[in-house]
């Protein structure tokens, strides 16, 4: 299956993130489109038709999120967040690195839609280089009258101030993203209010991932209706995978959705390397429960991969050969979750701290399959008892590998007390107060 390129046409150009070069090749057409011969609200209309799903990893309608915007003459927010914290995820980095006027003109774009007048850009500290390529894109952009007041001389003005975040994945998640951005420790926020009504300094705000805004002027230049029409029901358009992990040619690919997950896999990514099999896959960035070799044809798309029980997230595949252990992917992977919880609620700081803990027993040989059955418990217990979803991002993917490969977490359990045992040190070592705080005892 060949996929249309939209978002990754000509990404390659040289010279593609100055001004120049990307209005050579039809840039800020479709801005100029929006701003002298829609309305706002036909701008919605379009976004509607289009079907987009933010790309961010809910994948809430893009349209549907715009018209939540209350009409009231009152400050109004665009942020694009930019943080792209989940593990296995680089393909906004790409995007912003080759073509950042695309992000600043799908923002005019949404900016308009929404009615907002300040926007906002906030890109994780590490993105150094790019937060540098953006900033020398927004002087460009500012001197060219792009962007400020009175944008082409429609009537319709916009600040954008690019944010540099310190590091920290939960200043993703809106919320925290929204307290970070106001100076404050990125603690994500109770919801409801959700930011559409109560966001950025409490006015209502829109929050969108980069790829989002970015696909936003390519749908006004083909129309809602022809961009619904690439893709499949309820996933419409194209989609940036990043793969990475056992894969012989790991890097982003601009895919329809629908395609074969197999395809994404194999065709593009050249599949595990020589001799080895897929053991297991992510397809939505860590946070998603695992899938198995049994599930490579799975269609790439929203619906499909939530049928299966898991998610499409931030469109990140991260695939694990079989000379990979699934503990020592479970315990890294736990380990990230407990460091980046922000502590705010019990299940979340507790269940994250007792699954690291849980994980190191099981990998010393230290633990018993009744372990393992504790530790598919405590993952129940986190999911839906969080204030935010940090801690189910760590839960459903663990939870999902003790239920896939339990076999293997007992057998990684008797080689590890086997080698204790040789040593002269044993079960007994273990920590009893973990194992009575573990069972509630
Ligand atoms: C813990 C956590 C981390 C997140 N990290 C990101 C991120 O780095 N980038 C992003 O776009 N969305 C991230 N999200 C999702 C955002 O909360 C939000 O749904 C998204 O920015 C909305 O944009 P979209 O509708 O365009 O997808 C994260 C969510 C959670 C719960
Ligand atoms: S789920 Fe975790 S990261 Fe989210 S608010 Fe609770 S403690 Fe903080």
């Amino acid at each position: 299956m060949t996929s249309p390129t939209i978002l990754f046409a000509g990404i390659d150009e040289p010279g593609l993130h100055k001004l120049d070069v990307y209005r050579r090749r039809g840039g800020y057409e479709a801005m100029r489109k929006v701003l002298t011969s829609m309305t706002p609200a036909e701008v919605t209309d379009e976004l509607m038709a289009s079907g987009l799903r933010g790309r961010g990893g809910a994948g809430f309608p893009s349209g549907k999120k715009i018209s939540f915007i209350p009409k009231a003459d009152v400050d109004k927010y665009l942020v694009c967040n930019a943080d792209e914290s989940e593990p296995g995820t680089f393909k906004d980095r790409e995007l912003m690195q080759k073509c950042p006027h695309m992000l600043i003109e799908g923002m005019v774009i949404a900016a308009y839609a929404a009615g907002a007048n300040r926007s906002f850009i906030y890109i994780r500290g590490e993105y150094a280089e790019q937060a540098d390529i953006i900033d020398a894109a927004l002087v460009e952009a500012e001197q060219a009258g792009l962007l400020g007041d009175d944008i082409l001389g429609s009537g319709f003005g916009l600040s954008l101030v690019l944010h540099r975040g310190a590091g920290a994945y939960i200043c993703g998640e809106e919320t925290g993203l929204l307290d970070s951005l106001e100076g404050k420790r990125g603690n994500p926020r109770l919801k409801p209010p959700f930011p559409a009504n109560q966001g950025l300094y409490q006015g209502p705000t829109v929050i969108n991932n980069v790829e989002t805004l970015m696909t936003m002027p390519h749908i006004i230049q083909m129309g809602g209706a022809e961009y619904a029409k690439i893709g499949v029901e309820n996933s419409s358009g194209t989609k940036l995978v990043s793969v990475s992990g056992n894969v012989q040619r790991p890097g982003n690919y601009e895919i329809e959705l629908g395609m074969p997950s197999r395809e994404i896999i194999y065709d593009l990514a050249g599949g595990p390397p020589e001799g080895r099999e897929v053991k297991f896959w992510f397809p939505g960035g860590s946070s998603s429960p695992v899938l198995t070799k049994d599930d490579l044809d799975i269609p790439y798309d929203f619906d499909s991969l939530a049928k299966a029980k898991s998610m499409l997230g931030s469109g990140a595949i991260i695939v694990v050969d079989d000379s990979v252990p699934v503990v020592s992917v479970a315990l890294k992977l736990a380990k990230f979750y407990k460091h980046e919880s922000c502590g705010k609620c019990t299940p979340c700081r507790e269940g994250t701290r007792w699954t690291v803990s849980m994980l190191e027993r099981v990998d010393q040989g230290l633990a018993t399959p009744m372990d393992l059955d504790i530790m598919a418990s405590v993952q129940e217990q986190i999911i839906g008892n969080c204030l935010c979803v940090l801690g189910d991002a760590m839960a459903m993917p663990i939870g999902s590998m003790v239920a896939k490969f339990r076999d293997e977490f007992e057998a990684h359990i008797e080689a590890a007390r086997g080698r204790n045992e040789w040593a002269g040190e044993g079960p007994a070592d273990a920590d009893p107060v973990l194992i009575q705080g573990a069972t509630g005892a």
